[in-house]
């Protein structure tokens, strides 16, 4: 499996002009690029301005609703992003569990209908109480609180030490990503010492050259 570095643009760009110029920057250097799946994780809003197809990227929600339609205002459900051609979704994120106090029991709901649409979730979790469903389909990615923008990454060796815990948890064989101030020092290490298959970046996802120069690193391991 070519390893997956996930792009997660978080609240930016402030404008949909920036976002396109941030995508197409990204999309032009990976030209190249064939070992790596780059997912792109734009906020909604710019889903569908964004020119994925002519490109290596695959896009990704950063969230999704629980429900397929109805009356719950503001939500995206998930056959809203599978048709504009997302394939990827992040859930339990830690900023939405802290700001908009979502529970374990809405994040695997919302894994639950992610799959049901064929959309592939992200499952953030920082600690293994939060490791609940186990099924097949979805991406964990191993985001400790302490390395989320701060610009003080977890450990190496902490970081494979939670891998291979998580793993033992797992029923089934899952992707497990490392996620927090990833940038393209610490990268590669991840992936060759931590045994990650793959990145979740935040930040350094907002700089083309530094996330071209992330996912290059991992291109040429
Ligand atoms: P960071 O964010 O790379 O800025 O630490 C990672 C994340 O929140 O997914």
């Amino acid at each position: 499996m070519k390893p997956f570095i996930v792009a997660n643009w978080k609240c930016n760009p402030a404008s949909l002009k920036g976002a396109k110029l941030l995508f197409d920057s990204v999309a032009r250097g990976i030209k190249n690029v064939r070992k790596v799946e780059v997912v792109i994780c734009p906020p909604f809003i710019y889903l569908s301005n964004i020119q994925h197809l002519k490109s290596n990227i695959q896009l990704g929600g950063q969230d999704c609703f629980w429900e397929e339609k109805g009356a719950y205002t503001g939500e995206i459900s998930p056959s809203m992003l599978k048709d504009l051609g997302v394939e990827y979704v992040i859930i339990g994120h830690s900023e939405r569990r802290k700001y908009l106090k979502e529970t374990d029991e809405m994040v695997n709901k919302k894994i639950e209908a992610a799959l049901k649409q064929g959309l592939k979730p992200i499952l953030c979790i920082d600690k293994i109480s939060q490791l609940k469903k186990d099924l097949e389909g979805v991406i964990i990615a191993y985001e400790p609180l302490f390395a989320i923008g701060t610009g003080k990454p977890c450990s190496i060796g902490k970081a494979k030490k939670m891998r291979i815990l998580i793993k033992k948890n797992l029923k089934r064989g899952a992707p497990i990503l490392y996620g927090g101030s990833v940038n393209s020092q610490n990268a590669q290490d991840y992936i060759k010492k931590a045994g990650f298959q793959g990145l979740l970046v935040g930040s350094a996802s907002l700089n083309s050259k530094e996330f071209l120069s992330i996912v290059k690193g991992i291109d040429s391991l």
